[in-house]
């Protein structure tokens, strides 16, 4: 007979009152994760499904070993066929001058999926996928899992590859980011 306490626990539903609280209104929490600086990225996929691509700051590392990172993609978006059904994509931080790459990325400009590609200048390393020849650095990434969790999912990827450019030796900043709602660079 198992003594210890903690054994059997359902540890989606961790100790405390905590889970039994409302969660912060969308605006709140909207207001709140403004405020964290956050790299901007270029998702990128590419297979059988065609070939798409979203800015996004919803990106982390999530393992070393074996390197395995996340994106989440608003579950709304027509990319997460794609995502799916490719099942490999990149991820591409963008150099501080690539506003106007974000943006159009971003569906500002109205260009949508393969279209977007028309700007930058794309390459691949091993998936297929597509990866920017100016990104500070790429990410390729062949699809591990997905989650679905409230609004978006979640997408887990195994790296494959990477390409990684060298930092300024002078230090300058080189990295778009985001913050308050406003493009900004680290
Ligand atoms: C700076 C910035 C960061 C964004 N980050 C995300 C993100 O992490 N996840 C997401 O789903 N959408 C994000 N978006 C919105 C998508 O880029 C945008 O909704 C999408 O490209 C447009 O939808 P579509 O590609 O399906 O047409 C971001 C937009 C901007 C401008």
């Amino acid at each position: 007979m198992a003594t210890d306490s903690t054994a059997d626990r359902d540890l989606a539903t961790p100790s405390g009152a905590s889970a039994t609280l409302a969660p912060a209104t969308g605006e709140a929490f909207r207001n709140a994760i403004a405020r964290l600086p956050s790299g901007v990225s270029i998702v990128a996929t590419a297979g059988p499904a065609g070939k798409a691509g979203f800015t996004a700051t919803a990106v982390a590392s999530v393992s070393d070993d074996p390197p395995t990172v996340l994106v989440c993609l608003n579950r709304k978006s027509p990319q997460n066929k794609l995502m799916q059904e490719n099942a490999q994509f990149s991820i591409n931080l963008l150099p501080k001058d690539a506003v106007t790459l974000a943006n159009i990325f971003a569906g500002r400009t109205g260009l949508h999926l393969e279209d977007r590609f028309q700007h930058g200048q794309w390459t691949t390393l091993s998936t297929g996928s597509p990866v920017l020849k100016d990104a500070v650095m790429a990410l390729d990434c062949q699809l591990l899992s997905l989650q679905e969790v409230g609004s978006h999912i979640v997408y887990f990827g195994r790296v494959v590859a990477t390409e990684t450019k060298p930092r300024d030796p002078d230090g300058a900043k080189e990295v778009l980011i985001y913050h308050d709602r406003h493009y900004g660079e680290a």
